[in-house]
């Protein structure tokens, strides 16, 4: 049996407003104990029981490892290029998706799970200690496999996103690519995701065509996940609620309706800040949706065209500067509201019986992610009570 403990904890982001102040739970001068990688005990320092390895925090604030509920970590190459010259006026559109993939099909595996691999170290040095990754930039069946094995070599949480935009050779017979991804596709793919996904989109699929595709994806055991109304307001988010989806993304354009029909609901949605950021765009309306009832995440959408970033901390900070949630709020979507995006009962929140993956900052307060923004405030991260930075 190992114990590990972490006790003068300044201030303790617990996650569980039911354990302490304000939406995530704060506990002040705390202290935690985890035996064999599960949270064992919370309580104050002044009861700090005797353990195997202890860490005195010295006042610094401590919080759950960041859930980075949406990723596109497999890929090849960049769009420097088209980030350029979005800079001077070209607009996003999806048709960039096709630049990554003829960069992703022409790449080795090796290259493919070495860039996840990277991204993967990267965010963890930021403090996620939980991430999803999605394929999407194969669409073709080989190369969607690939690269959800290469997505398995950086987590579990793996999403097929064969539905990403319908590749250039099928452009005169989209539906003959939703025949192909709701078949061998699929079937070639299923084994390795844990979720599907669907991007619905002007330019992309129709909710007709993710109807069919979500549907698909069900009957193989798949949990359904959906890219919705990120660039235009369309019909995608009321598709993933009523087919129960664990969670829809973006959320950047919705109506009232939008916003009732999830307050309604268990779909999650995960807004991604750092698309809005990275393409110039208008935020997601987050201080609307939390008002509203509805659960939401924040994630960092990291991929080659609308987001090459995987900083959760940055994503606390816009969802506080840009998207009005209170620091705390932020910090809960970045954590609890990214284990709920992945129904997910083990982590996103420090208490008995979660997994101990913990963050600390070199900082008093979960308050300076976002008052001090850019600067790398993480300086440890435990994933089941290991010590991995
Ligand atoms: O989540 N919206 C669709 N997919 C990605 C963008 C992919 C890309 O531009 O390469 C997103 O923003
Ligand atoms: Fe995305």
């Amino acid at each position: 049996m190992s114990v590990v403990g972490w006790t003068h904890i300044g201030e303790l982001c617990t996650a569980d407003p039911a354990a302490g102040e304000g939406p995530l739970g704060i506990l002040r001068d705390a202290a935690v104990v985890a035996v064999d990688g599960r949270v064992a005990w919370v309580g104050p320092s002044s009861e700090f029981p005797d353990v195997d390895v202890a860490h005195d925090m010295a006042g610094a604030a401590m919080l759950p490892g960041f859930v980075d509920a949406h990723m596109h970590p497999v890929f090849a190459g960049d769009r420097a290029v088209e980030f350029d010259a979005r800079m001077t006026g070209t607009p996003y559109s999806a048709g960039g998706i096709r630049t990554t993939v003829a960069a992703t099909r022409a790449a080795s595996d090796e290259v493919l799970a070495t860039n996840a691999a990277r991204l993967a170290a990267e965010a963890l040095r930021q403090g996620t200690t939980t991430l999803e990754a999605k394929s999407g930039y194969g669409l073709t069946v080989h190369d969607e496999a690939r690269s959800l094995v290469a997505a398995r070599t950086v987590t579990d949480e793996t999403t097929f996103l064969g539905a990403h935009v319908v590749p250039a050779e099928f452009a005169e017979c989209p539906d003959d690519y939703v025949d192909l991804v709701c078949g061998e596709m699929l079937d070639a793919c299923a084994p390795h995701a844990r979720w599907a996904d669907v991007f619905i989109e002007r330019g992309a699929f129709d909710v007709d065509q993710a109807r069919r595709i979500l549907e698909a994806a069900e009957t193989k055991g798949l949990g359904l996940r959906v890219h919705a109304n990120q660039l235009t307001q369309g019909d995608g988010v009321q598709l993933a609620v009523e087919m129960g989806a664990a969670s829809v993304d973006h959320c950047t354009h919705l109506s009232d309706d939008d916003i009732e029909a999830l307050a309604g609901s268990r779909t999650v949605a995960t807004l991604v800040p750092g698309a809005e950021f990275s393409t110039r765009s208008t935020y997601a309306p987050a201080r609307r949706l939390w008002d509203a009832g509805v659960t939401v995440a924040i994630a960092s959408d990291c991929n080659p065209g609308s987001s090459y970033t995987t900083s959760m901390p940055l994503m606390v900070a816009l969802a506080v500067r840009e998207m009005g949630l209170s620091p705390a709020e932020a910090v809960w979507a970045a954590t609890a509201g990214g284990g709920m995006s992945l129904r997910r009962d083990d982590i996103g929140v420090i208490a008995p019986g979660r997994r101990a993956d913990l963050v600390s900052l070199d900082a008093p307060s979960h308050v300076h992610l976002a008052y001090r923004p850019g600067v790398p405030l993480v300086s440890g991260v435990w994933r089941a009570a290991d010590r991995l930075v």
